[in-house]
């Protein structure tokens, strides 16, 4: 019988720290208006003193395995997208496996910026659909917060510090009507777009850890074209319209381009999740971030698209039977 790949969990962590925009204001050439009326943002959520992506990651994780009624020891597989790790190396993955207490299995992290999470639930499905593993813990986890110029008001205002974690699971499809589990995926890369979102530097190249640049424009351009056409390609392949769509689950990185690609595809806003204005964007925690505050409203059944773009540039879209 053919496996199906199921959200059987989910959950997340966000810092406790919240700084609003007027907070930003006091010491950035910045206003709450101009950020929020350009990005929808109105506040996020900074890491600690010594709180690492690691720590979020296993908070995101705890949560998410109880919701699904496991415990860490039924975990087959750990990926963990981010592009803040507590180190170059060794996989942030394999320091959350140690503190989840877990003594078997595969840990590794996968570097997809803002795509990261749809990158990384994407291997879920390849790895469990050809039973090589029967449940996969899929983190997004960043602290943007370490890797921002926050004197530069261009992006300082953008980030947010965060977490979210889903447990997926290999079930057998029994050929009930609604086929749970995650139906088709697309991801894409195109280097040519390296530099328009970056950090200047790195291991390699200035042994820094350097902090974020991006061309905004060119960014939102290339953001609402690339994710309109992955859910053309995915809703044509799949055989159903927009209509068909339930829940719309996009990257939360500014409330203008979930719109403005909303507007394009025709889906209505009551449809789409929208965090941006709380947690701005946390890049691959996002997506689990968004899921975990919409869980519980999306029903058995019911379609769910969830979409990203980011630095690489790399994007992709999925789309699941809840
Ligand atoms: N407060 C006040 N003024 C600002 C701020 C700020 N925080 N940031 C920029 N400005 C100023 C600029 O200095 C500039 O002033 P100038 O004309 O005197 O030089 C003016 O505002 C316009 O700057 P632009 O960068 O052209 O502003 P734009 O209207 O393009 O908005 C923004 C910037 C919000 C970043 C927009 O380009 C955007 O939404 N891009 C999408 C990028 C994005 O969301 N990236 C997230 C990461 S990628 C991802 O996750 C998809």
């Amino acid at each position: 019988m053919p496996i199906r790949t199921q959200i059987v969990g989910w959950g997340g962590y966000l810092p406790r720290k919240v700084v609003t925009n007027n907070d930003l204001s006091e010491k950035l050439d910045t206003s709450d208006e101009w950020i929020y009326s350009r990005t929808g943002i109105k506040q996020r959520h900074i890491a600690a003193e010594g709180e690492v992506s690691s720590d979020l990651a296993t908070i995101a994780a705890q949560r998410a395995l109880a919701k699904a009624e496991m415990t860490p020891d039924d975990v087959d597989m750990i990926i963990l997208a981010t592009v803040t790790p507590d180190n170059t190396f060794p996989a942030t993955a394999a320091r959350v496996q140690a503190k989840l207490g877990m003594t078997r299995g595969v840990a590794f992290d996968i570097g997809a910026a803002c795509a990261g999470f749809i990158y990384a639930a994407s291997q879920a499905k390849n790895y469990i659909e050809t039973g090589y593993a029967k449940t996969v813990l899929v983190i997004g986890v960043e602290t943007f917060s370490r890797i921002i110029d926050w004197d530069d008001r261009r992006t300082a205002v953008l980030f947010g510090d965060g977490a979210g974690a889903v447990v997926f699971k290999g079930v057998e499809d029994n050929g009930d009507a609604l086929s749970r589990g995650i139906i088709s995926y697309e991801i894409h890369t195109d280097g040519r777009l390296y530099d328009i979102l970056r950090t200047q530097g790195g291991p390699s190249e200035t042994s820094t850890v350097g902090t974020l640049t991006m061309d905004g424009r060119e960014v939102f351009r290339h953001a609402v074209g690339k994710l309109v056409d992955v859910a053309e390609s995915l809703l044509k392949k799949a055989n159903v319209t927009i209509d068909d769509i339930d829940w719309v689950i996009p990257h939360q990185a500014n409330a203008r381009i979930i719109s403005a690609t909303g507007e394009r595809l025709g889906i209505s806003p009551e449809k789409t999740a929208i965090t941006v204005d709380k947690h701005a964007n946390t890049s691959a925690a996002s997506i689990p971030l968004a899921l975990m505050e919409m869980g519980d409203k999306i029903k058995p059944g019911d379609l769910v698209f969830i979409e990203a773009l980011g630095a690489g540039l790399v994007w992709g879209g999925m789309l699941i039977r809840w």
